[in-house]
């Protein structure tokens, strides 16, 4: 290690008494993954499932980071083909989708 940097989530994982992955198992609030959304064509009949912690490396969908967060995707069914703006702030009111809430951040 160097630098003065304390490794905070290792220190915070290993608080006595918490089951699973530590400091994720307490997180309630999902992390801005980016201020704007992303647009997707999506494809009528098929589902999606949309990152609701921010967590994900494949935004706006999940790929499976939030395990521990108290998160969990949301289900997007497409029932037509279009494009469609999901939400990557993680704020907005109406998910999946973005609300312009990524605006006030
Ligand atoms: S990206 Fe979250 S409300 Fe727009």
């Amino acid at each position: 290690m160097s630098g003065g940097t304390l490794p905070v989530e290792g220190h915070l994982a290993k608080k006595p008494g918490l089951k699973g992955s530590g400091w994720r198992a307490r997180m309630t609030e999902p992390v801005v993954a980016q201020k704007s959304p992303i647009a997707i064509e999506v494809e009528a009949g098929k589902s999606y499932w949309w990152c609701a912690c921010g967590m994900s490396k494949k935004q706006p969908f999940c790929d499976g980071s939030h395990k521990g967060s108290g998160l969990t995707p949301m289900k997007y069914d497409a029932e037509a083909t279009k494009k469609v703006f999901f939400c990557a702030c993680k704020k907005t009111g109406k998910q999946p989708l973005c609300d312009g809430s990524h605006n006030k951040l």
